[in-house]
């Protein structure tokens, strides 16, 4: 018997937890035997897949080489590191970071963005990633929670995921469209 997609939640809230996104994510991901995430918080995403565990989950922070990725396979990536300052986010979030997380993951994310065996999904603010055309971008909606509470309430407003050419292809809700149409 299957499940509601959000059966299964984070026990605890996070800044920038993905659990409203996770439906999202795993359409774009589809059911690749090998899932790394490497920015992994409270795993809402992981916790709120489909019924069916990956094969293999990782949560390596530091490697993202072809040993834990395409060397196994098929390999879902979600890249969510802390959101760019620059982009709008509470500096007082973290009490230590080296401010450059969101870039490398971007880096990475274009370095392989065509390789067929990676689907990634790279998220952020509204503006803080510039991807190729090939790449899709989805609006979804955060609570209002946390953000709300530190005065970055519109900030919700401004999430998005951009999805790399070789995740799966799904009709977006109307809203979502009107970005991917913009987006080339
Ligand atoms: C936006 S949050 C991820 C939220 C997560 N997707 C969830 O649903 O709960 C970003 C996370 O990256 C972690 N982080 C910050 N710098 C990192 C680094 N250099 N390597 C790995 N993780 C890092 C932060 O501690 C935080 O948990």
């Amino acid at each position: 018997m299957s499940r509601p997609l959000d059966r299964v939640r984070a026990p605890f809230p996070w800044f920038g937890g993905k659990r409203r996104a996770a439906a999202l994510i795993w359409r774009a991901l589809g059911d690749p035997p090998n899932y790394v995430e490497p920015f992994f918080g409270s795993g809402a995403s992981l916790l709120a897949r489909p019924p069916k565990l990956p094969a293999r989950a990782r949560t390596e922070t530091r490697v993202l080489g072809p040993s834990v990725t395409t060397g196994i396979g098929l390999t879902g990536v979600l890249l969510d590191p802390p959101y760019l300052v620059a982009a709008g986010r509470d500096p007082s979030i973290y009490a230590e970071e080296d401010g450059t997380a969101s870039e490398r993951a971007r880096a990475w994310a274009l370095e392989h963005g065509d390789d067929p065996k990676l689907r990634i999904v790279l998220c952020g603010y509204e503006g803080e990633h510039e991807m190729p055309a090939s790449w899709r971008v989805v609006k979804w909606k955060a609570a209002g929670g946390y953000a709300a509470a530190a005065g970055n309430g519109e900030n919700a407003e401004r999430e998005r995921l951009w999805l790399s050419p070789h995740c799966l292809r799904f009709e977006p809700e109307p809203e979502q469209l009107q970005l991917l149409e913009a987006s080339g």
